[in-house]
């Protein structure tokens, strides 16, 4: 009796664990880089998102890493140039981590934190047809923000003490210098 349930058993088990390999495979969106969106994300009347970025300090952030005073600290902390060491890379480019697979020719790691680091990867959203359908972009991996709160969470991500130059985060000041909001319609 007991070893004929073990069938049943197993393949339950069995199909539980590939029908959740599935679901991560479909999540592992491509990185395509701040290019691809700028493209379509720069004319004045749509909120130039892509000059805003550009003036920020985030499409810097690899940059600096290139600097002596980044060697300096990586150096005296890890042993490492900056620019090598994984605990400077996580919050000084984007998707730091993943597979290597996940990023597309178009993405270069010396945009810094570029617009996938905060909307997620984009591949799979960016055509126009996806991102002109909020839900549809959505479930192809556009990450947006509900509110204030969510959108804080999300800077102190990479803006908080792990920071070898931490001093304080606020974060009203600091969304002002990058906010990239589409101008409301007349
Ligand atoms: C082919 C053109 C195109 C490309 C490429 C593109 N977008 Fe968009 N995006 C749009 C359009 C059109 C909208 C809708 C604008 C509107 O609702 O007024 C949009 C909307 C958005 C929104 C707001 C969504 C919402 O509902 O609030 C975000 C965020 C966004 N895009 C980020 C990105 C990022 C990040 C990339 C690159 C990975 C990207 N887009 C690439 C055309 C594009
Ligand atoms: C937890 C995320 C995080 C990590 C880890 C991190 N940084 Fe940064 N880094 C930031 C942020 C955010 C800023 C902007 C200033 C601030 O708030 O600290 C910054 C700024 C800098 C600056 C400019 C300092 C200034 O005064 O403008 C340098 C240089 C730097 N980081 C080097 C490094 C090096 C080298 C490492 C690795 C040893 C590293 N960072 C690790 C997030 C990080
Ligand atoms: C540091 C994080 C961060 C980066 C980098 C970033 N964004 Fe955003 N973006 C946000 C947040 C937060 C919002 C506001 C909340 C939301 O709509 O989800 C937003 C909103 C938007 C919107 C919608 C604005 C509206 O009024 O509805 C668009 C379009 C957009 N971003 C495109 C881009 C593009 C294109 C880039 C790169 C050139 C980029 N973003 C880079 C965090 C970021
Ligand atoms: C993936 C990590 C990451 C996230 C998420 C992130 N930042 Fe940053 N941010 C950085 C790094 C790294 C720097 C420093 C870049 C440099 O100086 O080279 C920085 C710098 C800045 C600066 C310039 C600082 C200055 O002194 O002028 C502002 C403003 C800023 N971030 C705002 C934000 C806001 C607002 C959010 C959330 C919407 C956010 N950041 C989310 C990594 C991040």
């Amino acid at each position: 009796m007991k070893s004929k349930m073990i069938f049943p058993v197993i393949s339950m088990i069995f199909l539980f664990v590939f029908a959740s390999m599935i679901s991560v495979v479909a999540q592992e969106h491509h990185y395509v880089g701040v290019k691809k969106c700028g493209m379509c994300h720069k004319k004045a009347k749509d909120g130039e998102q892509l000059k805003i970025w550009e003036g920020s300090k985030h499409s810097k952030a690899y940059e600096t890493l290139k600097t002596a005073e980044a060697d300096k600290i990586a150096m005296e902390k890890y042993g490492k140039k900056a620019v090598e060491t994984d605990e400077c890379l996580k919050c000084h480019v984007t998707g730091h981590g993943a597979d290597a697979a996940l990023f597309e020719k178009s993405f270069k790691i010396e945009n810094g934190v570029q617009c996938e680091s905060c909307h997620g990867p984009g591949k799979d959203y960016k055509s126009k047809k996806v991102m002109k359908d909020q839900a549809k972009a959505i479930e192809k991996g556009l990450i947006l923000y509900s509110d204030e709160a969510a959108i804080e969470k999300l800077c102190r991500t990479c803006h908080n003490e792990k920071s070898p130059s931490f001093k304080e985060f606020n974060f009203k000041e600091m969304w002002a210098k990058i906010k990239h909001n589409i101008p409301e319609k007349k």
